[in-house]
């Protein structure tokens, strides 16, 4: 098969977003509509991937930039189009990076769903000397270019604009993805006139030439109307959002998940769970989240950037929050019982057995197998040991106004309700703290530390009376 050179169209304005975000960057399932259409275009292994930028090309090259293609073997650029004449125009901007020996496939930033093997079908079609040209059958097909047939074969599109009432009847439509071979895009490309309704250089003009020369030109048609969708608008946005989630949750369960409501569930990145996984109505998963065999999720959690280990439980209304950067992500024990109402912030690593009960924060903590905080507490930058018992309403003052600083609590110690820990501090191993104390020394281990006022009880108190008025 010819090598492939991808060229993925994202200069346009897309004005009816209402929105000073360009298009491309707005996002689908967590992800901007562009990078599900590069991920896509990765996947195929070509040899070139370029981008037409245009509107608010800055923010839009930033992107590309910041995304890991080099991790792939594709050369990923972008190519400016100024200004913007038209979808043939784009692709004349591309023109001198498309080696004469390859196949071009267009693709479009704004169609984010397009899948791999559509795009594998369509290569397959063009075999490196047809043009392939991606169709759907639309029940209403305003606007979009109509595919004209003579008898099967196809003769040209017609852009709604320019179509006659007969032609406006075809209900066959490009979705403004083709494979074509590159030497003779290049040579109609060259060809092309602004001579039309909206004076404007079309692509789909090349399909009347090829027939011309004649060049076979073939349509794939595809039946899934959600992978050619283009988003033009916030509803069309939240249309394939919904399309999006509901086959995503569709997967899960036929994986075995079990979902109490699928119609109820959102992932924002990649959630993999192991077997018997059950989720309750209304999370919301964002970035890399895994859950262990068994894992229960209660109804409104946000889960982001976290891995669950088998068995643990995270009850309603938890935020478990992980950073992106893997050191950052939040790692919950086998067995380990979460919330509800507890918040889990980034580098929060529960070890087997942990309990966080109700309005308990963690972050950048350690906890040892057994260790348990169930409620009201706060514990930052904190290494907490085995079976440690912290009390209600206790916190760690982790941070003097300027500096971050460590609190390490021993194996088997009991932090009794209402302590303020000043870090740096260190409570050793079996050592217990009395109720309300504020801990500034380092405790011995196996000590009961006590650094509150004494109590004084002043027997047969007079409470002050009202005066007689
Ligand atoms: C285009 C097709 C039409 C097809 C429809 C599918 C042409 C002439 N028409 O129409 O047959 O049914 O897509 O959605 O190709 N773009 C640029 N530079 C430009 C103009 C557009 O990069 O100068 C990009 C846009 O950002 C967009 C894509 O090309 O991603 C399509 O442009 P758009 O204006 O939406 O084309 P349509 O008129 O919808
Ligand atoms: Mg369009």
């Amino acid at each position: 098969m010819a090598s492939v050179d991808v060229v993925i169209m994202a200069a346009g304005k897309g004005t009816r977003m209402k929105s000073s975000i360009p298009k491309v960057l707005h996002r689908l399932a967590g992800r901007a509509l562009l990078g599900h259409v590069v991920d896509t275009a990765t996947r195929l292994a070509p040899r070139n991937i370029i981008v037409i930028t245009g509107h608010q090309a800055e923010d839009v090259e930033g992107f590309i930039r910041a995304q890991p293609a080099a991790q792939s073997a594709s050369a990923l650029q972008c190519v400016r189009q100024q200004p913007q004449l038209g979808t043939g125009h784009a692709v004349q901007q591309a023109a001198p990076h498309l080696p004469e020996d390859g196949v071009t496939l267009i693709l479009n930033g704004d169609v984010p769903l397009i899948q791999q093997n559509t795009l594998q079908a369509l290569l397959a079609d063009c075999a490196g000397t047809r043009l392939a040209l991606l169709t759907v059958d639309m029940p209403d097909p305003s606007g979009y270019g109509r595919i004209v047939r003579e008898g099967d074969a196809v003769q040209r599109i017609v852009e709604h604009k320019d179509a006659t009432a007969a032609q406006r009847a075809i209900r066959e439509i490009y979705t403004g993805v083709m494979a074509v071979p590159s030497a003779r895009l290049k040579h109609w490309l060259s060809r092309l006139s602004n001579d039309n309704s909206q004076g404007e250089y079309y692509l789909t003009d090349i399909v009347q030439m090829a027939v011309a020369d004649g060049a076979t030109v073939v349509a794939t048609k595809t039946a899934d109307k959600v992978q050619v969708d283009g988003v033009n608008s916030p509803v069309q946005l939240a249309e394939l959002e919904r399309a999006w989630q509901q086959r995503n949750a569709t997967r899960l369960l036929e994986q075995g998940v079990r979902l109490a409501d699928p119609a109820r569930i959102d992932v924002r990145g990649t959630l993999q769970c192991a077997a018997d996984v059950e989720i309750d109505i209304n999370c919301v998963f964002e970035g890399q989240v895994t859950l262990g065999e068994g894992v229960r999720i209660g109804a409104h959690c946000v889960v982001a950037n976290a891995h669950i280990a088998a068995g643990a439980v995270v009850q309603p209304f938890c935020h478990i929050e992980g950073g992106k950067a893997a050191a950052e992500h939040v790692q919950v024990g086998a067995g380990a019982i979460i919330g509800p109402f507890a918040r889990l912030r980034p580098g929060a690593q529960l070890a087997e057995e942990v309990h966080i009960g109700n309005f308990v924060e963690v972050k950048n903590s350690t906890l040892a197998r057994g260790a348990k905080a169930n409620h009201l507490a706060y514990l930052g930058d904190a290494t907490v040991g085995e079976r440690v018992n912290y009390g209600a309403g206790s916190i760690t003052a982790n941070y003097d106004g300027a500096n971050k600083h460590r609190t390490v609590i021993g194996d088997d110690v009991h932090v009794g309700s209402n302590c303020v820990l000043i870090a740096p501090v260190t409570v050793g191993a079996g050592g217990t703290v009395g109720g309300g104390s504020t801990i500034t020394k380092d405790t011995e281990p196996g000590a009961l530390s006590v650094a509150r006022g004494r109590q004084i009880s002043i027997p047969n108190w007079k409470r002050p009376a009202k005066k007689a008025p």
